[in-house]
């Protein structure tokens, strides 16, 4: 069943162009950068999809300031950012794309953005602590997959953020994907089973284990599960629901094994 709805969805994807994480997700998205410097070089210009690198076609911020120059993309929608392509100025002026660190947020981060961000504020893409060469792209494969849907370009120095294209690229998320779940730790407690009574349990039949977990991910509030590898009166996975954080309170049974999802 889980395989025949992938199939469906990449099909789908195959006749809208959206081939698994092959389209620029940034094209023609709505932009922010810290400052406007003027003469028509506007942060949209670093997702244009004009990829021509003379000083006219790129953002541009204003110079030096006290703080760190950044560029903010919204996604419109969340994604699991994978990648990020960053096409640079031709000229001198190119040595100024260095030093910078790509993060991803699930909210806007709103015009003040703080500079030490710590880590349950945003996600990490890259951090990219050299200088980008002139004219020419520099693609960076995030070394973290990160959920959200508003990238950050920030230099980390107080440098003119200049950008001639900010092409990225990464899968929507629907709660289901398996990219995710290599970034989430599924512990499992044997022969136990969550009974908290403050959860409710919601049943279901599922071909595998790996369906149970993906139900879970769907849904809201969905912490744990139970999952038997025999059918018991046609139920195999038990989404464990909770308004709060329970205790761990638990019923010895062999027939079930209780898993939690911690990040
Ligand atoms: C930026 O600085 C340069 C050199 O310091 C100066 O010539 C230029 O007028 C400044 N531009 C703006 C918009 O402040
Ligand atoms: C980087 O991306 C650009 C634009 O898609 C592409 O033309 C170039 O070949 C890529 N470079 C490398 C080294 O993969
Ligand atoms: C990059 O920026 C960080 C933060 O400001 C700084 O600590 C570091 O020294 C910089 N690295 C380079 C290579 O300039
Ligand atoms: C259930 O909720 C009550 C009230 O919030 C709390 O006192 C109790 O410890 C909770 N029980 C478990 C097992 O989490």
């Amino acid at each position: 069943m889980w395989m025949k709805l992938l199939l469906l969805f990449g099909f789908w994807n195959i006749d809208k162009k959206f081939v698994f994480g092959l389209e620029n997700l940034a094209l023609n998205k709505p932009t922010r950068q810290t400052s406007e410097y003027g003469s028509g070089l506007i942060s949209s210009n670093a997702v244009d999809g004009n990829l021509r690198n003379d000083d006219y076609s790129c953002s541009h911020t204003k110079n030096r300031t006290d703080t760190p120059n950044w560029l903010l993309v919204d996604l419109e929608a969340e994604y699991e950012i994978t990648s990020i392509k960053v096409l640079n100025r031709r000229e001198h002026n190119g040595d100024r794309l260095n030093n910078f660190t790509v993060s991803v947020w699930q909210y806007d981060p709103g015009p003040h953005i703080k500079y030490n961000m710590v880590d349950n504020e945003n996600c990490i893409c890259v951090h990219y602590p050299n200088t980008a060469e002139r004219g020419t792209w520099t693609n960076l494969t995030c070394t973290k997959i990160c959920m959200g849907r508003f990238v950050l370009f920030i230099l980390n120095y107080q440098e003119i953020l200049s950008i001639c294209e900010l092409e990225i690229f990464g899968n929507i998320y629907n709660g289901c994907s398996t990219q995710y779940l290599p970034e989430m730790n599924i512990k499992k407690v044997e022969g136990k089973r969550s009974s908290s009574p403050n959860c409710t349990l919601l049943p279901y039949e599922v071909v595998n284990v790996y369906e149970c977990i993906h139900q879970c991910l769907q849904m809201n509030n969905c912490i744990s599960f139970n999952y038997g590898p025999n059918l018991i009166n046609t139920v195999n996975c038990q989404l464990v629901r909770c308004f709060s954080h329970p205790k761990q309170d638990f019923t010895v049974d062999s027939d079930w094994i209780w898993r939690y999802l911690s990040h």
